[in-house]
Order: C-alpha cells, then sequence, then structure tokens
C-alpha cells in the first residue's frame, strides 16, 4: 500500500534521509524503530508531505505522492499523526476532533466518522466539551489519533503514540490501535517502545543515520541480538498477555 523506495531529504542543506526504503502492505501494521535524531519523524514527515524529499520515491495505493501538498495526501487516505500530542488547548474535545474532518465534505460521513472515534475511545465522549488544555497526556494521545482518523483514512501513520505516558495508559492506546487495525486500517508506527511496538507489530525496521539497517517480521526482530542489545533489556514479553486480546 506504502512504497518509500531510496527517499534522501533533510531540512535546508542538512542531510538526514540517506537513502531510506520501505514498504507497508495493505492491512498491516509496521514499526519503524531507532534512536533519537536518526530520522524517524523525518521518514513520516516525507510522506506526509510535510517536507519534500530531494530524491527518491514514495508511492501510496498505486500513485506517486513524493512532492505533493499534505492536505491532498490527506484526501487520498493518508494521514500522519505527529510527535507531541498537540491540539488547541482552547478548544473542546469534540472541536479539536472535527478538525481532522476539513477534506470531508459529506456531514453525515464525518458524524459517522465522530461516532467510530468515540467507540474507540470512549472517555472523550465523556469529556466533548471539555476544554482540551485540561486532558491528561494519555487523552491529549487519544485526541491526536482520533482527529487522525476523522477524514477515514486507508493508512495512518502514528509518531511515537506511546512517549510520556504512564505503563498503563500505553497498554490502553496500543489496545485501542490494535483494534483500529482489526478494523482494516493500515498502519505505520514510530516507536521508542520497541518491545511493545515489537509485539503489536507484524513487521519492524530499524533505522539508523536515516537508512533503514535491519529488518523483519517483528518476531524475529525481537529476538535479533542487534535488536535486543541494543534496544531491548530483559526477556520478552507475551504478546497475548500484554494486549490482551488473545490475538
Ligand atoms: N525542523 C528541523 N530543522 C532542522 N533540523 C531538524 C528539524 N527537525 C529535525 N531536525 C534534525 O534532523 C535529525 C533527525 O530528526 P528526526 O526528528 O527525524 O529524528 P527522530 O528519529 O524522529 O528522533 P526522536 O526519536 O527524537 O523523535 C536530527 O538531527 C534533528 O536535529
Ligand atoms: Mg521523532
Amino acid at each position: 500500500m506504502l512504497e518509500i523506495k531510496d527517499v534522501v531529504g533533510g531540512y535546508g542543506s542538512v542531510q538526514v534521509l540517506n537513502g531510506a526504503s520501505l514498504k507497508v502492505a495493505r492491512g498491516q501494521i509496521v514499526a519503524l524503530l531507532g534512536g533519537n535524531g536518526t530520522g524517524k519523524s523525518t521518514l513520516l514527515k516525507a510522506v506526509s508531505g510535510l517536507i519534500k524529499p530531494w530524491s527518491g520515491s514514495i508511492t501510496f495505493d498505486g500513485e506517486r505522492i513524493d512532492g505533493l501538498r499534505p492536505d491532498l495526501i490527506v484526501r487520498r487516505g493518508l494521514v500522519q499523526v505527529t510527535q507531541g500530542k498537540e491540539v488547541f488547548p482552547g478548544m473542546t474535545v469534540e472541536e479539536n476532533l472535527k478538525l481532522g474532518a476539513f477534506v470531508v465534505r459529506d456531514r453525515a460521513k464525518a458524524s459517522r466518522a465522530l461516532d467510530r472515534v468515540y467507540t474507540y475511545f470512549p472517555i472523550l465522549k465523556e469529556r466533548r466539551q471539555q476544554l482540551s488544555g485540561t486532558l491528561s497526556g494519555g487523552q491529549l494521545q487519544m485526541v491526536c489519533i482520533g482527529r487522525g482518523l476523522m477524514s477515514s483514512p486507508k493508512m495512518i501513520m502514528l509518531d511515537e503514540p506511546s512517549s510520556a505516558l504512564a505503563p498503563q495508559v500505553v497498554l490502553d492506546i496500543f489496545r485501542t490501535i490494535h483494534r483500529i487495525t482489526q478494523d482494516g486500517m493500515t498502519v505505520l508506527m514510530v516507536e521508542q517502545n520497541v518491545r511493545m511496538a515489537l509485539l503489536l507489530a507484524e513487521y519492524g525496521y530499524v533505522i539508523m543515520d536515516g537508512v533503514i539497517h535491519i529488518e523483519g517480521p517483528a518476531d524475529q526482530l525481537i529476538h535479533d541480538d542487534n535488536v535486543r542489545l541494543s534496544y531491548l533489556g530483559g526477556t520478552v514479553a507475551n504478546r497475548e498477555a500484554s494486549l490482551g486480546t488473545g490475538a
């Protein structure tokens, strides 16, 4: 569904991506892992049109999207939830969510999308009239993911959805991401929580210095000596126990 091929790019004259290639198949959940400053967010930004790749190609749903305007990429069904849980604090939860439907002209469709977001995150429905600035970190992340879902995308890219959240909240967020993929969504997820990401994802990529360094099925990566030494300490958690889904 998404194919990134030899993408080179960066900011101004600073080259960050040095020929990154990555694929995500329809319905798959793929993890993009790597240390701080290795280019994970930059790669997502190149895909969603926030920066233009200098060379290489990005194909989504069979068509080239590299160089397209971000809003046109959203219209094609590819949405990025950026890092940092940014919302408009002075707007209510529901107002923030509705911003995600900016490309949707059909009001009935937007309203169905909102209902779906509330089934994924019931707490947001309870708090829909609350000002977003008063939410907890976990709830802010839910608003950001929910806002991304409001345009009913075919694929969503999540940049560190679990960052700076309490363990129980992380589990909540990951369970919901799992549920969203079970409903047919394709997901590319950047994570520092490598263990959880590899338990949830089917396939993983590790980026270093702007190129993919290691890739493979998640259950192999989790046992890969390089990945374990660099990113995982201790033992591998049990997938069913962690997700509580029996999946
Ligand atoms: N807007 C920007 N202007 C200039 N340089 C930037 C900008 N954003 C990021 N960089 C630089 O690009 C490099 C890669 O940054 P990027 O945000 O892609 O890393 P990351 O892998 O997402 O890291 P993190 O895990 O900390 O989020 C870093 O050296 C960073 O300082
Ligand atoms: Mg980042």
